[in-house]
């Protein structure tokens, strides 16, 4: 369990809140096992029937903490994402993402994960992964082109362009924009729906629509083997220094 990661519950939906706004809700090796400790926890539920997943006001993820990334890249510590990501995609329930602030790099690509999505106008999605030496993850070199089309996926995954909800809405990866006091409400309301609905009916539903999740797999073993690869890479470690000195942030 992690102090950044709260796990609550609503009747029949799981909650769970990023909570290290000091650092912009970066993850942390222990805010990955707590996650993918919650996520296995509610798949093996009959309790939970939907999960949520909150940010704070004003900030949703600032992805991977860069600090483990040096890390990783110095051969001090493993990524604990992927633990993250195997509970992502073995998930066997609605999953939805509420961002009030910046999402970055998993803060975005975790939504493809999702089942719905709700942003304020203050959400920003970008995904760096290029500008920092690395290679898009969590799948969303398949689900990307799947979800966006080549061209917006391109733009968001490669080029790292800093997406506005409305952008990101109009691309089809979020649901609806709600004003940051009401965001809470609409993505507990939505949950609410859904555990009211035959849960059969909305697992196997979310299968078909999910497709074989036998190829995503794959593609994220993939992705995997060159992230561990490039996070070591000349040109990560020298993005990781630079963003710890400041002298490289994003200005979303
Ligand atoms: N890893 C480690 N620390 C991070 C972090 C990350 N991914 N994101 C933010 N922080 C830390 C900052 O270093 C800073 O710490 P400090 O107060 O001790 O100096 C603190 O969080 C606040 O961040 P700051 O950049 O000052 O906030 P901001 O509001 O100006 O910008 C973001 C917010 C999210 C846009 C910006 O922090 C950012 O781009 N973060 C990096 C995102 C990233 O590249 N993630 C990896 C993707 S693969």
């Amino acid at each position: 369990m992690s102090a950044h990661v709260e796990i609550g519950r609503q009747g029949d939906v799981q909650i769970i809140r990023l909570n290290r706004p000091e650092k912009k809700n970066a993850l942390t090796a222990a805010m990955y096992a707590a996650l993918a400790e919650a996520l296995n926890a509610a798949n093996a539920s009959d309790a939970i029937a939907v999960t949520v997943i909150f940010g704070q006001p004003g900030i949703f993820c600032a992805g991977n903490d860069i600090v483990d990334f040096l890390a990783a890249s110095q051969g001090g510590a493993i990524l604990h994402g992927f633990e993250f990501l195997k509970a992502l995609v073995e998930f066997d329930k609605p999953l939805i993402a509420a961002a009030d602030g910046p999402a970055v790099g998993i803060g975005t690509t975790l939504m493809f994960h999702c089942d719905l999505v709700f942003a304020t106008p203050r959400a920003v999605l970008q995904t760096p992964f290029v500008d920092l030496g690395l290679v898009p993850e969590a799948g969303s070199s398949l689900l990307g082109p799947r979800v966006l089309g080549h061209a917006r996926a391109f733009d968001l995954l490669v080029m790292g362009a800093p997406w506005s909800a409305e952008q990101a809405k109009e691309a089809g990866l979020v649901n609806a924009i709600v004003p940051a006091q009401e965001l809470e409400s609409t993505a507990l309301q939505a949950a609410d729906a859904i555990s009211k609905k035959p849960r059969e009916g909305v697992r196997l539903a979310r299968r078909l629509l999910r497709g074989d999740p036998a190829l995503l797999k794959t593609r994220m073993e993939e992705e995997g083997a060159l992230f561990l690869q490039r996070v070591k890479s000349d040109e990560a470690v020298a993005a990781f220094a630079a963003f710890l000195k400041k002298s490289a942030r994003p200005t979303l």
